[in-house]
This record gives C-alpha cells, structure tokens and sequence, in this order.
C-alpha cells in the first residue's frame, strides 16, 4: 500500500532529530523575510536551486509520487537519520536529475514550455516506465480517480450555487455560518511526523481567513499558521526550522482557513465547473473553483445529503502538479453549526489524521496565535 510506505521515507523523525543538530543552520540565522531558496538552504542541488524550500520538498514529493520510491530509495539508507545525508550523490539521483533537464527540455521544445510532460507522464508510480502496450488496461475496467484536477462537467448536475447554497443550508444556515466567527478546537493528530502515535493537537481559526494549528508532537511543537495573508510551518521534522510557504502552498493554507468559515465558499472562486464522481461506492458532486490568474483549480465533493466529504487542492513542484486531499467526516453541531469533527490529510510525502474533542465556537483568540512562529525548537538528543 502506498501510503504505507510513505510512511518510512525519512525513516521516522526520532531519527531526524539528530540531524536537525548535524545540519548547519544558515537558514535559523536569516529573518525569514523573504522565502528562502534551496540553493541557499541546502548543499547539492544544482538542478532545484532557483525555487524555494516548500516547492522543492514538493518536488522530492512528486520524484517520490511518479517513481513509487520512498525518500531513501533514491537517496541513501542513512538520509532517515540525517538531512544533510540527502546531499551525498547516487545514481539514481544522478538519473533524476537527467531526467529534470530532459522533462525541462521536452516541454520548451514542444510545449512552448507549459509543463505538459512531468515525471508521473511517463513513470505513473513506476520506478521504469512501461514501454509495451497493455491488453490487461486495453480490455480492463476504466479505473475512474475522482481526484482528477481535470473535471468532465456533468449535464444532469444542478448549478454549482445550488449545490453551495445546499451545503451551507444542510450544515446550518447562512445566518448561523454568520455568527460564528472564531474557534478555538482541542484533539488528537497522528501522522508520519509523530510516527503514528496520537499526539495533543489545537487548532485556532478566525474568520475570514486566520488559522493556525499546534501538534505537540514528543520532538517539539509542530506548528502551521495563516495569518490572512503570508503562511509558515515551524516543525521539528522539516529540513529547516521555518519554512516560509509560497504560491500554491500558500494559496492551500489560505483555502484551509477559509473553508474553516463555509459562509465565504462562494465567494472563494470566480469560476465554478460542476462534474460527478464516485467516492467510496457513493456517488458525489465534483464542484471546481478557479481563479484567474491561480495556476491550479480546487475539487470540492459533497454526499447526496449535500455536505462536504472531500476538498482537493493541487501544488505546482518544479517538474509537474501534486494533489492534497482532505477527507472531512464525523460532522458535529456547534453553536447551530455542523463542522467536521475528523479530517485525514493525504498528500505526496504523507497522511495525518485529527480527531477533534472539542470546539468551542467564538473563543477571544489572542491576535499572536496567527503571528509568524518562532522557528522550531531544536530538538535535544535523546
Ligand atoms: C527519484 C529520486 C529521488 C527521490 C525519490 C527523492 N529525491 Fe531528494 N533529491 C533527488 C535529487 C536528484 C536531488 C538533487 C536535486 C538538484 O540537483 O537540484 C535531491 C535532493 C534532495 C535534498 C537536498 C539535499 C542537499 O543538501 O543537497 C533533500 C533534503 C531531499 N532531496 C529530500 C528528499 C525527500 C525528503 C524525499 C522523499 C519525500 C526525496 N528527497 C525523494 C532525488 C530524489
Ligand atoms: C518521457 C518519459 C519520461 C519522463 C517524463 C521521465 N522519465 Fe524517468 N525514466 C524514463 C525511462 C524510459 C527510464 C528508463 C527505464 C528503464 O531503464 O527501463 C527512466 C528512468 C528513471 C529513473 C531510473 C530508474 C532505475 O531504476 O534505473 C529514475 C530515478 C527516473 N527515471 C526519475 C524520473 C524523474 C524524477 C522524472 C521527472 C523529473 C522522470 N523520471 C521523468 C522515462 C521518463
């Protein structure tokens, strides 16, 4: 299963503790102000050193996503327990790097450089591409992923403002979406990060768009924050201890904030493309919003009772397009409002899942919840 073994690809983060001392921080001593880039971050990357930090851990997402190879695969077995280890060279990684110039090429000679040709194009979660043509694939059953980032609209479907305006009526009504402005919620998180053990999770929201949540993994806080307009992760377990987001992971954490608050879903996109799918044998609308000048569309998915069951959200890496998907479930009443209880987060380099105990609806939440964080401890050795 492949989300399996996602789950050993930096070979836990106890390991990484070592090296988060091991790993010389130029980055800790700069302010943050601005991005920084890989180039500046890490020691051997002359094919990714113009994009930065968040793109490029991306990027190792999708090498890991189209090649079906785990961080180490390609790296060295000793990368688990040290990230300055990802710099020694292999072969393999010598390969992948032909292959960035080559996809770089294909696309400027034939695609008037639109990133048409990605990595996953040819390999599709094959470490080599297949080059004979399948008669199994030919004559099998189409194998339909709802998470396509192209969407077929559907004739039959009702207009994407019904189906919203249905959402925001089955979870409360536009009124009571209106009156709550702020929570502040308590649970639990379990992902990769903490090895799969149930960690003390808080998260704080304010509407329209402010949202930071604090796992207290046992290596130190973990923390993602979106203040309305710039967002940062300070985590133990990423290769430097503040990691500015940008562009699609920015616009991602500004979408996680807003859907906080459904009441502004409306007005989130400009354009909305309405299609069906199938999502665990029930059948479900695809409603896609997009704005111009934003590169990649959002997915969202509403049940036949009309309430949102998945969100997908697209980040473009340097060679091609990776999804993030939110499955939202146990809705429960808050102050008249039905919010998710429970959501699993799944993308390329992992899976985490919260489980919520508590929300409590218009909390006062000091404006410093959503300030930049302080970069992330560092963790002693144990
Ligand atoms: C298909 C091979 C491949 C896979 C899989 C892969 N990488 Fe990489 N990685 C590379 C290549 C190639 C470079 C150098 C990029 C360049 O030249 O700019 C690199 C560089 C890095 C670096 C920079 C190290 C330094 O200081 O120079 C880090 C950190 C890294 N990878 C982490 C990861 C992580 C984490 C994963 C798993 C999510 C991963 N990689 C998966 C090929 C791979
Ligand atoms: C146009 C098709 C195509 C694209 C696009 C492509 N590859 Fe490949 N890749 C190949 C072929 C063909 C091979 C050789 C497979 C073999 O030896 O059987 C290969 C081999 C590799 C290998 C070596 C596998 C091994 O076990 O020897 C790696 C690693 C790799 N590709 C990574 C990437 C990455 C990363 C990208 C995106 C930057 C990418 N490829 C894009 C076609 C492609």
């Amino acid at each position: 299963m492949r989300f399996g073994s996602r789950q050993t690809i930096r070979g836990g983060i106890g390991t990484v503790v070592l090296c988060l001392l091991a790993v010389g921080f130029a980055s800790g001593q700069a302010a943050q102000q601005r991005p920084q880039l890989a180039g500046e971050v890490f020691k051997n990357v002359p094919a990714l050193k113009d994009i930065p930090v968040d793109e490029f851990m991306d990027t190792m997402g999708m090498f890991s996503a189209a090649t079906n190879m785990n961080c180490t695969d390609c790296h060295t077995e000793d990368s688990g327990s040290n990230w300055a280890n990802y710099a020694k060279e292999t072969p393999l990684k010598q390969t992948a790097r032909r292959m960035v110039l080559m996809v770089n090429n294909l696309n400027r000679n034939n695609f008037r450089a639109a990133k048409l040709v990605t990595c996953y194009t040819c390999h599709r979660g094959d470490q080599k591409p297949k080059a004979v043509a399948s008669l199994t694939i030919q004559y099998g059953v189409p194998m339909e992923d709802p998470n396509e980032i192209e969407i077929f609209p559907d004739p039959l479907a009702p207009p994407a403002a019904q189906i919203l305006d249905k959402y925001i009526e089955t979870i409360g009504g536009a009124q009571r979406l209106a009156a709550l402005t702020s929570f502040a919620a308590k649970g639990t998180y379990e992902g990769f990060d903490t090895e799969q053990l149930k960690v003390p999770v808080e998260i704080y929201a304010k509407a329209p768009a402010q949202r930071t949540t604090i796992v207290h993994t046992p290596f130190g806080d973990s923390v993602r924050t979106f203040d309305g307009r710039a967002g940062w992760i300070s985590a133990p377990d990423k290769p430097m201890p503040l990691m500015t987001l940008t562009k699609a992971n920015l616009e991602g954490a500004r979408i996680d904030a807003l859907i906080s608050f459904p009441a502004q879903v409306k007005q989130a996109f400009t354009q909305w493309k309405v299609g069906s799918t199938v999502i665990d044998d029930r059948d479900v609308r695809v409603v896609q919003g997009t704005n111009a000048g934003q590169p990649t569309p959002v997915n969202l998915y509403f049940d036949e009772s009309g309430i949102l069951i998945r969100l997908v959200r697209f980040s473009e890496t340097a060679v091609g397009t990776i999804p993030t998907q939110i499955d939202f479930s146990d809705y429960r009443d808050v102050a008249g409002v039905k919010m998710p209880f429970k959501f699993i987060v799944t993308w390329t380099n992992g899976q985490a899942t919260t489980e919520l105990s508590e929300i409590q609806p218009n909390a006062a939440i000091d404006a410093a919840r959503f300030a930049r964080p302080a970069p992330a401890a560092i963790p002693r050795l144990q």
